[in-house]
């Protein structure tokens, strides 16, 4: 396109030309939650698909996210700017790997991370955000056996706050696991007032140290909540500082560097590069030419959007 050309403004005629709607989450690009219509967590993003009226979904975020709206509106048409978003952690469970642990499991019942394909999710009995993991678990029987998959930080995370022994995926978040004690308490000693939020995908040791643990809609209600907090050391992508700025402006968020090498110095590469992908000028030619679009094979759809309809309805 014609650099002249305002893809903000463009993007927004589309949408209403089109009645299409975008949605985004919040490890996206600044200027791309700025022209969505929607931004959320996944639990949001995931109801928010449920029930719109538009025709059209252009989902910014990551390609499961784009197969969980197609999944809960099979009418509408879902594009995704970039189908080569993928995500580590839903790379780290294969359905066929899925299939043959549970065939050595049987008799136990499967609870996805929402961060899974379609197939897996067609293998799963109920499926959980870091939204409502907690919720979903404590409501299912007490005695029924559970896999959990794929976040193994999550998992364990979940059974230690629920009191279950769940079976867990060794999967993990390629951006979150690269989170460390050492960077935290570093930050720490340089702003102690700070209080720290990192996401239940970080490791153990890091929940540890963490005054709030939750999900990136977790985190923003708590500084919005708490206007008395100045301060904050946030564990998580950093695409989420521009809500948690824009919802708190006379509030410092210190984005905790990934890894703390040898020397003791951070590098900044905290970003899911995956969720970058989605840029102004994709949206804007995604809309234009109503290209690519998301499906997912019918004899999947059929079995994966059960478990997501049973997470809307336990949480
Ligand atoms: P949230 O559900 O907290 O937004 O997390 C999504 C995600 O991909 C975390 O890495
Ligand atoms: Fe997946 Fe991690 Fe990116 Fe979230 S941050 S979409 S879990 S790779």
């Amino acid at each position: 396109v014609d650099e002249s050309v305002d893809l903000k403004k463009e993007i927004r005629r589309l949408c209403e030309e089109k009645d299409a709607v975008v949605l985004a989450h919040y490890y996206t690009m600044g200027e791309v939650q700025e022209v969505a219509d929607f931004i959320g967590d996944s639990l949001a993003l995931a109801r928010k698909a449920a029930k719109t009226d538009a025709k059209i979904i252009v989902m910014c975020g990551v390609h499961f996210m784009a197969e969980t709206c197609k999944l809960l509106s099979p009418e509408k048409k879902v594009l995704c700017p970039d189908l080569t978003a993928g995500c580590s952690l839903a790379d780290s469970c294969k359905a066929e790997d899925l299939k043959a642990f549970k065939e050595q499991h049987p008799g136990y019942k499967v609870v996805s991370y929402v961060n899974t394909t379609a197939a897996v999710k067609a293998l799963t009995d109920v499926v959980v955000t870091s939204g409502n993991a907690k919720k979903v678990v404590d409501s299912l029987p007490k005695d029924e056996k559970l896999i959990f998959g794929p976040d193994y930080n999550l998992g364990n995370y979940i059974n230690s706050v629920t009191g279950r022994d769940m079976l867990l995926w060794n999967g993990g978040c390629h951006v979150h696991e690269k989170f460390s004690v050492e960077a935290i308490v570093k930050l720490k000693a340089e702003h102690p007032e700070a209080v720290v939020m990192a996401h239940l995908e970080c490791k153990a040791p890091v929940l540890a140290v963490a005054d709030v643990k939750g999900s990136t809609a977790t985190m923003l209600d708590y500084a919005k909540e708490h206007k008395e907090t100045k301060e904050y050391i946030i564990a998580t992508e950093a695409g989420i500082l521009h809500e948690l700025q824009r919802c708190c402006p006379d509030v410092t968020f210190y984005p905790v560097p990934p890894e703390v090498s040898e020397g003791g110095v951070g590098c900044s590469c905290n970003e899911c590069e995956y969720m970058k992908k989605n840029t102004l000028l994709k949206i804007y030619n995604t809309l234009r030419y109503e290209l690519p679009e998301v499906t997912v094979d019918e004899s999947i759809a059929k079995d994966a959007v059960k478990p997501i309809e049973r997470m809307l309805e336990l949480s």
